[in-house]
């Protein structure tokens, strides 16, 4: 999705600052990039259609000069992808200039009747509209929160945008309704983004913004005002401790590759949170609830396949996972009770299919929980209590720590509820404590035994183009969560399903070589020994991820059990998604995809 960012300094130039924050947005996905600074008089504006380095290097943008610019990148929804749909955007006579993320569902409308009150309007790109919207209330009464108060009243839709004014030649104005946007707070010069972690190799002082509210904001100071009535609303910065060099590669190939590694740590760190005192509001909430519906989009999603295993097994809750974009068809008609919890689980915070659950959930009275990852995002702010899952800075599209985390919270939450609640035992608590401290010492075993038999099927499965994934119980969601990894960077299709599905129809896709993948809880031998036997017997290639189940390695050929070390059947499935992330990296890498930026997707995605 589209990226916005200003920076306003005291001295020195901001062409550079501003191409920093822009190429560190760059993994939301664009495809047009632009700058505009003011010096001496004059707006600079230059954009173009490519990636922010290639726009860099044809449009000098570093030779800019000014102490108070903005840039965007372009991800097109609203006219194609050419240099004059790109932004940022010029009024009528060129004495503002500004840029938008997010989307004006009202813009054929609100462009007719620009134009018709004699705006002209250059490109077929929602973001101008903006421009012109703010410009005609401005230009009424020479006050820019005005201006911005009045023109998003023109407009439909969910966006956040960005300007300044050569009347005001020192002061950067946003406004935020729908969209991600940060403030940077750093020494002499401040920064507007769409995300913080864009922001961090300048300043780790920012301070969250809410939709509906306007900012002002120069060198030196900052206001924020109420859009709605333009009073003005105070709020501190406060610091992150998200670090800057979690988000470059460093020695490794693809961001991907670092991610999955950096599991180990991330799994450690979290595992802290067992003994934490930062949880007690969320688990004291979460132990009163009676019914928790657990929200999340894609991978999120499929932690929250997950999680509701643990909620309902071990803290005696009980748990439905649903997905972000069906909550409120599905449930429309349903009324809360004063114990019903929605939990948000998002690791970006800023999902609109998420946004849109809460805010049709919120005023019905479910209790808004929410898990994150990005501090100050949407949906912590929206959220009674919220949960970090501490993953630090994911820039790979696919998830994968992030994920992983999600699940290793849920699991966490669910023990500390599920012996608060006397549904598990002391003994209980302290063995599964044990083992969740252990976690990311077995993460890192999976890691190492796993990448060299992922890399040798990955090249054997170069030309295949369909395969299965199934889960059973608890593995159900690790599967999905595989399928998804896989189809995502791969473009082939994965399908995921509960396996004792998999005889009710899709069985009939089976024919000599067909890919299968188990999932498989050291529980489950059982079951998944007579799922398995179904492909064997048909001429399929079952491929099993689990612990080593003895029996079932003798329908598997040589090659084909990724054996995950031996845990329990709490944390096997954390173990168990590794191996899957590791084989679709080295499939994708196989067929010359750069995994890190899938075709046609964006990390964060805040439209509907
Ligand atoms: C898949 C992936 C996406 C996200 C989904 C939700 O690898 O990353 O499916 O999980 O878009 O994003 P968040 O968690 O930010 O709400």
């Amino acid at each position: 999705m589209c990226g916005i960012f200003g920076v306003v300094a005291k001295e020195g130039n901001v062409a550079e600052k501003l191409l920093t924050i822009g190429k560190r947005l760059a993994y939301r996905g664009y495809d047009s990039a632009g700058l505009a600074l003011y010096n001496d008089g004059n707006i600079d504006l230059r954009k173009g259609v490519g990636t922010i380095e290639s726009v860099t290097e044809n449009l000098k943008l570093k030779e800019m000069v000014g102490k108070i610019g903005l840039g965007q990148l372009r991800w097109s929804t609203f006219g194609r992808p050419s240099k004059i749909n790109a932004q940022p955007h010029f009024d009528c006579d060129g004495d503002m200039v500004g840029a938008h993320n997010g989307n004006i569902v009202s813009f054929h409308r609100t462009k007719e009747q620009l134009e018709n009150e004699g705006h002209t309007i250059r490109s077929l790109n929602d973001g101008e509209i903006c421009v012109h919207a703010t410009e005609k209330h401005y230009d009424k009464t020479k006050d820019m929160i005005k201006g911005l108060m009045e023109g998003v009243k023109e407009m439909e839709g969910a966006f956040a945008f960005i300007c300044f004014h050569k009347d005001h030649p020192d002061t950067l104005y946003a406004i935020k309704m729908g969209s991600s946007l940060v403030l940077g707070i750093g020494e002499g010069e401040n920064y507007i983004a769409s995300d913080l972690p864009s922001i961090l190799p300048l300043t780790n002082k920012f301070v969250p913004l809410n939709d509906g509210e306007i900012i002002e904001v120069t060198a030196t100071s900052y206001k924020i005002y109420n859009a709605e009535d333009g009073s003005e609303i105070h709020r501190k910065p406060r610091i992150t401790d998200l670090s800057a060099e979690e988000a470059v590669k460093g020695s490794y190939d693809y961001f991907l590759t670092k991610e999955i590694h950096e599991q180990v740590d991330a799994t450690e760190k979290l595992a802290f949170g067992l003994e934490s005192d930062v949880l007690d509001e969320i688990v004291n909430k979460l132990s009163e609830a009676n019914v928790a519906f657990l929200v999340g989009c894609g991978s999120s999603f499929n932690a929250c396949n997950v999680g509701s295993y643990y909620l309902n097994n071990l803290a005696g809750i009980i748990a439905f996972p649903v997905i972000g974009g069906r909550f409120f068809e599905e449930y429309k008609n349903y009324q809360p009770d004063d114990k019903t919890v929605l939990l948000c689980v998002s690791q970006s915070g800023e999902t609109k299919d998420i946004i849109n659950t809460i805010n049709f959930a919120k005023p019905k009275g479910y209790h808004i929980l929410g898990m994150v990852n990005v501090p100050g995002s949407t949906v912590e702010r929206l959220s009674e209590a919220y949960a970090y899952i501490g993953a630090g800075i994911e820039r790979s599209v696919p998830a994968t720590k992030t994920y992983t985390n999600q699940v290793l919270l849920f699991l966490i939450l669910a023990a500390r509820i599920g012996y608060k609640r006397g549904r598990i035992t002391k003994e209980e608590y302290e063995q599964l404590k044990a083992e969740i401290h252990n976690l990311s010492a077995l993460v890192k075993q999976t890691i190492e035994e796993s990448i060299p038999k992922a890399k040798k099927l990955a090249k054997e499965l170069v030309k295949t183009n369909a395969m299965s994934l199934l889960g059973y119980g608890i593995t159900h969601g690790v599967a999905m969560e595989g399928a998804l990894k896989i189809r995502e960077i791969n473009y082939i299709s994965a399908e995921a399903m509960y396996s004792s599905e998999f005889k009710h129809g899709p069985l009939s896709i089976v024919e000599n070589g067909y890919p299968v993948i188990y999932v498989v809880a050291p529980n489950d031998k059982y079951y998944v020994i007579s799922h398995v036997s179904e492909v064997e017997c048909r001429d399929g290639r079952p491929i099993v991820v689990g612990e080593h189940i003895d029996g079932l390695d003798k329908h598997v050929k040589e090659g084909d059990y990724f054996e995950i070390p031996k845990s329990s059947q709490l944390i096997s499935p954390i173990l168990a998604a590794i191996p899957l992330q590791l084989l679709a990296l080295y499939m994708s890498i196989e067929r010359g995809i750069d995994p890190d930026y899938p075709r046609n997707l964006s990390k964060t995605l805040t439209v509907d």
